[in-house]
């Protein structure tokens, strides 16, 4: 099971039933407040949120531009206030009619290396998304600190081969969550998720980990995941798998490759060259494939709003 943070209202649904993985901790922990004004949750529609970075200090800015090799120019770097941006992203999500019902934070959710007081704040700012209903979701990151993550939310640890992985069972599709670690996800993840894929059936799966599993060549480029030249034939493998979706390169993709989908989730807060867009992925998922759009946090950007369709392979 992945770590889920659970509503803290209930709220009314248009479509399908909470999810079932997970049920327990779906809980909500305050007393009821469905009032007939309340914006309501629809379980076919995800808010997807990677590398939110947040800072122990709410004004703590960065320059995600400057890096050593950066082809940006001196006086041209662009940063942002990570608090402002998860808080515009979270305001972007609630603004939203239906609401998603479920928010999957994609790894980094910390700036340095998940310092307690990192992981306070973060809670702090999504807290509004619990408030409004939705079960937020979260993968570990590079700079992230597992064992620190779940010492900040005990009453939702949750273990598997001393990793964070799980499947979150939505109406239309199963969502795996993946722990990539710092590079590696290891043979008995694999075997893991081998086993778990067959045993899903034929509902869609989406799969999500932090890093990319493939070498990027985008502004920064990188080799990524250092086994995911072992994760991709398990994916290609289980036919129910439909599409992955990964952060860690701040940079927004959508590719196809072996009929899967691929999206290079854009970070919510700092990105590596001048006018890259960060924000958000609102997917809505039908019974044969899903609608994206990103969501900018600046809404004048020219990639606000881009959609994608994304068809499931057969299978
Ligand atoms: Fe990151």
């Amino acid at each position: 099971m992945p770590i889920t943070v659970p509503p803290l209202s209930r709220r009314k649904f248009v479509s399908g039933t909470m999810g079932l993985a997970g049920a327990a901790a779906l809980t909500p922990l305050l007393s009821a407040d469905d009032s007939k004004t309340e914006v309501p949750l629809d379980n076919d529609r995800v808010a997807l949120l990677a590398d939110t970075h947040i800072s122990a200090d709410p004004k703590q800015f960065y320059y995600g531009t400057k890096w050593p090799g950066t082809p940006v120019k001196d006086g041209e770097h662009e940063g942002v206030n990570m608090a402002d941006c998860l808080a515009a992203v979270v305001k972007d999500v609630l603004a939203q009619n239906p609401l998603p019902a479920h928010a999957v934070v994609n790894g980094d959710c910390a700036l340095s290396n998940g310092k307690p007081e990192e992981y306070q704040e973060f809670i702090r700012l999504i807290k509004p998304l619990r408030q409004a209903g939705i079960t937020v979701h979260v993968t570990i990151g590079n700079h992230d600190n597992r064992q620190r993550l779940w010492k900040a939310i005990p009453e939702f640890k949750s273990e598997e081969l001393g990793r964070q992985v799980g499947v979150v069972e939505l109406p239309k599709a199963n969502f795996v969550l993946l722990d990539s670690d710092r590079g590696t996800m290891g043979e008995e993840q694999f075997n893991w998720l081998d086993k778990t894929l067959a045993a899903l059936g034929d509902k869609p799966v989406i799969g999500f980990g932090h890093y990319h599993p493939y070498p990027h060549f985008g502004v920064r480029p990188g080799p990524g995941q250092r086994d995911g030249a072992s994760l991709l034939p398990v994916l290609k493998k289980h036919k129910n798998l439909k599409a992955y979706c990964y952060g860690h390169t701040h940079n927004w993709v959508v590719e196809q490759k072996s009929d899967i989908h691929f999206i290079n989730q854009l970070p919510v807060s700092y990105y590596f060259a001048k006018g890259l867009p960060h924000g958000w992925v609102d997917m809505k998922l039908g019974d044969t494939g899903a609608e994206i759009e990103m969501r900018c946090v600046n809404a004048n950007h020219a990639q606000h709003k881009e959609r994608h369709t994304l068809n499931w392979r057969k299978g």
